[in-house]
């Protein structure tokens, strides 16, 4: 595949994306960018180093230098001067702010520079996924996936994921979480998610994640070959 093969794939919080995106990169040799991990280690660069959250402070802090996407064994990994915070962007406090982060203009422009930036550098292509990666950042994406599911199910699934209660009040309430970050990135002014128009729409509530993963890996064969 040529080296600006971009396989987008979109979707709400907990559809499932980054872990389909990596095992579609992985069944076609392509690197897996997760775009989510760029806002996430602005959030936790901000955290740890207590800059507030505004706009200007937050664009200065992306700026530094401090925080790059490294690429290991075709992931694309965010560092935080230096090590490794995969595991780290994925805490709570992280994730309750990560949406007003990513709500500001020059935070996401930044954001899509490196994306850019780190997809020239694999030979093979990428997948990328995100809110915005078929509509704004990768516009010309060979193949766009926007992954939905029912919010129940998206709060099942994390729920097993961060090996949480699978009480039905506790999926209920993560729901309730899951669903008001949806709105948050629904309703924003700049860059909302929604499928761009040319995207397939996988509703994946009653499809086995290697169905899907067979799925998207499949048109991707189709259109690297058409
Ligand atoms: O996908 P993940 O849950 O890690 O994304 C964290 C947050 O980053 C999302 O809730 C959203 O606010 C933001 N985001 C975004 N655009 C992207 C990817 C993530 O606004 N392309």
């Amino acid at each position: 595949m040529p080296a600006d093969f971009v396989i987008a794939i979109d979707g709400p919080a907990g559809s499932g994306k980054s872990s389909t995106a990596r095992a579609v990169a992985r069944a076609l040799s392509l690197a897996h960018l997760d775009s989510g991990a760029l806002y996430r280690a602005v959030t936790l660069a901000a955290l740890r180093r207590g800059v507030p959250i505004e706009e200007g402070r937050l664009h200065a802090l992306s700026q530094s230098g401090a925080i790059r996407l490294v690429l290991k064994n075709d992931e694309f990994v965010p560092t935080l001067g230096g090590v490794d915070v995969s595991t780290d962007v994925r805490s709570e406090a992280v994730t309750a702010d990560v949406s007003a982060v990513a709500a500001m203009p020059l935070v996401r422009d930044w954001v899509n520079g490196e994306l850019r930036r780190a997809a020239r550098q694999h030979n093979r292509g990428v997948v990328v996924d995100g809110r915005d990666i078929g509509t704004v950042v990768f516009p010309d994406a060979r193949l766009k996936v926007f992954l939905t599911a029912e919010v129940s199910e998206r709060a099942r699934r994390r729920a097993i994921q961060d090996g949480g209660s699978l009480e039905s009040a506790d999926i209920h309430a993560l729901g309730e979480v899951i669903a008001a970050r949806d709105d948050a990135d629904s309703t924003r002014a700049v860059a909302p998610l929604r499928p761009a128009p040319d995207a397939v729409v996988i509703d994946t509530t009653a499809i086995s994640f290697a169905a899907q993963v067979e799925q998207i890996a499949g048109l991707a064969r189709r259109v690297h070959v058409d």
